[in-house]
């Protein structure tokens, strides 16, 4: 088996519109093997979430063209995958978390109830047995009172509390690959920091593979074994972090570290 748990290979797509249309992705390629953690920065506008939502086909169906190239999920060739088996793998094998948990979880159904409910569609548990996970879950990412937070609503919880639940919530599966974009990007710094710090040592305790998208290079850098950088729908540099942060070679991608924070 190969360990790759994601390859976009040489991937042109654009959008149509009104006449004419926006080349989102311009050749990309890009890999994640086997338990890294691999960083896609850019501005806004770069096509960062375009290959987020490619990598998951959550693009609308008909909504966007491929002109060439291959996605590569899980040793499935995904652009020929049907619907069926995309929807068993999403939640199931690949999770997704996003920059706003209050779009993902249910505002009206407190977070134990949510939590429980997704670990019993993936694995046959008992309702007890898949409330303790859900409990130690939430202690992996020391969310103060566990159990108390079981019976709370989501709105009653802080940004970076709702952050923790939306992580403990996408390993609960125990998926090969989890797709994150900008996910801590509402939080303030120190706050982002923690989040940052237990999603990477959740992802490497469970040898789970993170897609990390991030404007913010010095977020990136923090977590990301790899980086790709994208600029306007290409990437236009990538490679171990440490190497590209010390001896960054393309303009675009000095600018940004020159952006970062130390
Ligand atoms: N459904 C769509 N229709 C037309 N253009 C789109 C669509 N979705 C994204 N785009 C365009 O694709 C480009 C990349 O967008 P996106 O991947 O969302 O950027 P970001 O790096 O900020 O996540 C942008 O120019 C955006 O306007
Ligand atoms: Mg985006």
């Amino acid at each position: 088996m190969s360990d790759s748990v994601l390859s976009i290979d040489d991937v042109h797509l654009s959008f149509p519109i009104f006449r004419g249309e926006v080349h989102a992705l311009n050749r990309v390629t890009l890999e994640i093997k086997r338990g890294e953690i691999v960083g896609v920065v850019g501005e806004s506008g770069s096509g960062k979430s375009v290959t987020a939502m490619l990598a998951m086909r959550l693009l609308p169906e008909g909504s966007y063209h491929i002109h060439s190239g291959r996605v590569n999920l899980l040793g499935e060739d995904i652009l020929n995958a049907s619907e069926k088996q995309m929807r068993q793998w999403r939640g199931a094998r690949v999770a997704m978390i996003f920059q706003e948990p209050m779009t993902a979880l249910n505002p009206t159904r407190r977070i134990g109830k949510q939590m429980t409910e997704v670990i019993r569609q993936h694995q046959s548990l008992s309702r007890d047995a898949a409330k303790q996970k859900a409990i130690s879950l939430l202690e992996e990412m020391q969310i103060p009172d566990a159990k108390e937070v079981m019976s709370r609503y989501p709105f009653e919880l802080s940004g970076g509390m709702r952050q923790r639940v939306m992580i403990a919530l996408a390993f609960s599966c125990e998926p090969e690959l989890i797709i994150a974009d900008e996910p801590t990007t509402a939080l303030d710094v120190t706050v982002q920091l923690q989040v940052l710090r237990l999603l990477k040592h959740k992802a490497r305790a469970s040898g789970t593979s993170v897609l990390f998208i991030s404007h913010d290079m010095a977020v990136v850098s923090q977590l990301c074994d790899r980086v790709y950088v994208m600029y306007a729908g290409s990437v236009i540099e990538s490679g171990e972090t440490q190497t590209l942060i010390h001896h960054p070679v393309h303009p675009y991608s000095i600018g940004l570290l020159k952006c970062a924070p130390e």
